[in-house]
Parts: C-alpha cells; sequence; structure tokens
C-alpha cells in the first residue's frame, strides 16, 4: 500500500554496487548474465517504469513487459513504449497490474523510493566509479527480509547478494 495507489505493491528492481553506483555514461558497468535472467523472470508479464534516460541506454523496448517511460519532455514518443510526465500518471498507465516494477535510473528510483512497497537489489560487492546513483536504503524505514548470496558466473572478480526489503510500515 502507498498513497499513490494503495491496492498496488510497487516494486523498485535495481543492481547497485556497494558504494550505490548504478551506471555511467548512461551504460551499466558490469555484466551478470545470472542477475539478467532474474531481472527477466522477476518482470516478465508485468509494466515496468523508467527514466527517459534509462530507455535511451536500452537498444528497444523490453518485450514481454509495458514499457512506461517518464520524461518532462511533452512530445517525446518512443516505439512499443508509453510516455508518462508524472508518477501519478506513470502509475495509472500499470492498468491493472498488481505489482508493477520501477526500473530505473537514478532519478526514477529516488522519485519512486518514498511511495515503494519492495525492493529488489542486487548488491555487487565492489566499489566502481559511475554516476548514477541507487538512494540510500534507511534501516529506519526499510527492513532486510530476504538475501542471497552468488558467486558471478563467469571471470569477474566479484560476489553479489539479491536483497529483498520490504517498506517497514507494510509489514
Ligand atoms: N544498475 C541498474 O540496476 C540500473 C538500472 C537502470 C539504469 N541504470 C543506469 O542508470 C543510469 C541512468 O540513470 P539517470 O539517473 O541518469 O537517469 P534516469 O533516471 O534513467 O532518467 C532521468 C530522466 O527521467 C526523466 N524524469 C526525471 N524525473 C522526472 C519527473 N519528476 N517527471 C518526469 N520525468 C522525470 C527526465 O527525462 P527528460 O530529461 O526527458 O525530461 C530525466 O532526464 C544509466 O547509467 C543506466 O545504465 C542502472
Amino acid at each position: 500500500m502507498n498513497h499513490l495507489n494503495s491496492s498496488k505493491e510497487i516494486i523498485l528492481i535495481a543492481a547497485a554496487c556497494e558504494n550505490n553506483v548504478l551506471g555511467k555514461d548512461n551504460q551499466l558497468i558490469w555484466h551478470i548474465s545470472e542477475d539478467l535472467k532474474r531481472f527477466k523472470r522477476l518482470t516478465e508479464g508485468h509494466s515496468i517504469i523508467m527514466g527517459r534516460k534509462t530507455f535511451e541506454s536500452m537498444p528497444r523496448a523490453l518485450p514481454k513487459r509495458k514499457n512506461i517511460i517518464l520524461t518532462r519532455n511533452e512530445n517525446y514518443e518512443a516505439e512499443n513504449a508509453f510516455v508518462a510526465h508524472t508518477i501519478e500518471k506513470a502509475l495509472v498507465l500499470t492498468g491493472d497490474d498488481p505489482s508493477p516494477f520501477i526500473i530505473g535510473g537514478g532519478e526514477i528510483y529516488s522519485l519512486f523510493l518514498p511511495f515503494a512497497d519492495s525492493i529488489e537489489l542486487t548488491r555487487v560487492h565492489k566499489n566502481f566509479e559511475g554516476d548514477a546513483f541507487f538512494p540510500e536504503i534507511k534501516n529506519t524505514e526499510w527492513r532486510l527480509v530476504a538475501t542471497e548470496k552468488h558467486h558471478s558466473d563467469n571471470d569477474q572478480t566479484f560476489t553479489y547478494s539479491y536483497l529483498t526489503y520490504k517498506k517497514i510500515n507494510k509489514i
């Protein structure tokens, strides 16, 4: 529940390293194929809300999902995607999806964090330099309810964990 739309569970899904970096120069930094598969598994069949910059960092709209792009540009158009100019309009576009996903990037995670119910965070246990950041997850507001640690599935030299957080007043 949240005050924007009480019937939906709004889920932020992100991969961030220890210093909260998400990306650099409008690109992702690391490649974890298992994490991408998990992202696909969790989000397929749902609405996904993203910032205009994240949309433009991808080759095309993600298939099997309703792509919703947030921009302040009233003339913005994109193939196979819906466009919204406010949080409220973006959520209206999710229709009857009970659990839409917010897929980034930094600006859009910060915008939705106060209204989110859950966070599916892949925490990459390393520091990278970047220019887009996941917002602080305050332990007074969020409770960690599940942790799953993994070793990277290729030659990269880091581990990562799937962390599930629930907003404390929603538990
Ligand atoms: N690691 C991950 O999980 C992950 C996930 C997604 C993205 N990323 C990375 O994050 C980076 C992009 O993040 P970012 O923070 O630079 O950009 P972003 O959040 O993807 O998009 C920012 C854009 O969203 C629009 N916007 C922001 N606030 C708005 C509001 N209140 N109302 C309407 N529109 C609004 C604006 O578009 P206009 O300028 O068109 O008005 C703004 O420029 C990239 O490096 C990407 O690879 C990482």
